[in-house]
């Protein structure tokens, strides 16, 4: 049977929490067939998970949409909490964070930091066979701290550990979101994993979608489903919006997302400071002056 190419939408801490996630989900979900949303990272606080990152894993919010809780731990036992927690609150499926690049987090030897310490790595690969027969596993990650190199390092744990998949984000830490691309590193590092590898970064178009489709098990959105949150529905259906349907949709999204918002926060000045975040990764083609009220105010002028 041929494999089914898979369509993932990216964990965005701040934006593709559960107001976004529902509205998109509303908007594209029937368009846009199985797509798997992540939730931004969750992390333990003082001891314990935290519980607004929980409560937008858990919300009502997420009904009906295909949500994989993502996690971001030092070590073993923050490790162990956040997994025993998400599988109490009903998780099947989680995804471990190997890629941020937050210098305070990577410091501590969370996210990206874990790359530089495969004998950490090897440790979770330990504590994961407890659980593999309940929950299924996978893995976010970058090609190294400095060093793209350092995940081929990582190549041979990764490959004995029970994994769904691995998404790669063909950068290095220090590039942050920025910077070419490393597709050399990132196919050499791909032909030495045994799992399934789903490629993230710089997808703007279902064309990108399409140029690696052959080449890889699926892709991971984040950037590009915010600008053009259509994306995944574009490339399913062969048909692609106008440049003025695609700012439509962009704007109806951030309305959506506003008013379900507005019902969950207190007060206006939350609300803005809430949605000015999303006005930075607006189509490109968007009236300027509507982009810039937006990045100021939070929010489009009711009409
Ligand atoms: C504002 C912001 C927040 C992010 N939050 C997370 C996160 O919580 N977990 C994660 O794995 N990646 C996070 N990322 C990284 C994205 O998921 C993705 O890997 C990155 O943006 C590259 O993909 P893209 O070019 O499609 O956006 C974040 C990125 C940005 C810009």
């Amino acid at each position: 049977m041929a494999k089914i190419f898979q369509l993932m939408a990216a964990p965005l801490q701040g934006l593709t929490e559960a107001a976004w996630r529902s509205v998109h989900f509303a908007m594209f979900g029937e368009q846009q067939g199985d797509v798997e949303y992540f939730t931004p990272f969750i992390r333990v606080e003082n001891g314990e998970v935290r519980k607004r990152d929980l409560r937008d894993y858990t919300s009502d919010l997420n009904r009906g949409i295909t949500l994989t809780p993502q996690i971001i731990f030092r070590d073993v036992d923050e490790w162990r909490l956040l997994v025993e927690t998400l599988a109490e609150a009903g998780a099947e499926r989680i995804d471990m964070n190997l890629g941020c690049p937050f210098v305070p987090q990577v410091r501590k030897g969370r996210g990206s930091g874990m790359l530089a310490h495969p004998e950490m790595v090897a440790k979770i690969a330990d504590a994961m066979i407890q659980y593999a027969g309940d929950l299924k596993f996978s893995i976010k990650m970058r090609l190294g701290v400095k060093d793209p190199g350092e995940s081929q390092c990582l190549a041979d744990t990764l490959n004995a550990m029970p994994l769904r998949h691995v998404t790669v984000h063909p950068r290095t830490a220090a590039q942050q979101y920025k910077g070419d691309l490393l597709l050399d590193e990132m196919r050499d590092f791909a032909s030495k994993l045994k799992h399934s590898v789903i490629f993230n970064g710089g997808i703007m178009t279902p064309a990108d979608i399409h140029a690696l489709s052959s080449d890889y098990a699926g892709v991971m959105v984040g950037r590009g489903l915010l600008a053009r949150p259509s994306i995944f529905a574009e490339f399913n259906s062969g048909h692609e919006l106008t440049v003025r349907e695609q700012e439509e949709t962009f704007l109806n999204l951030l309305k959506g997302t506003s008013s379900v918002l507005e019902q969950r926060l207190c007060g206006q000045s939350q609300l803005r400071d809430k949605m000015k975040p999303y006005w930075e990764y607006s189509p490109a083609s968007l009236d300027k002056k509507i982009v810039k009220q937006g990045k100021k105010k939070g929010m489009i002028q009711k009409e």
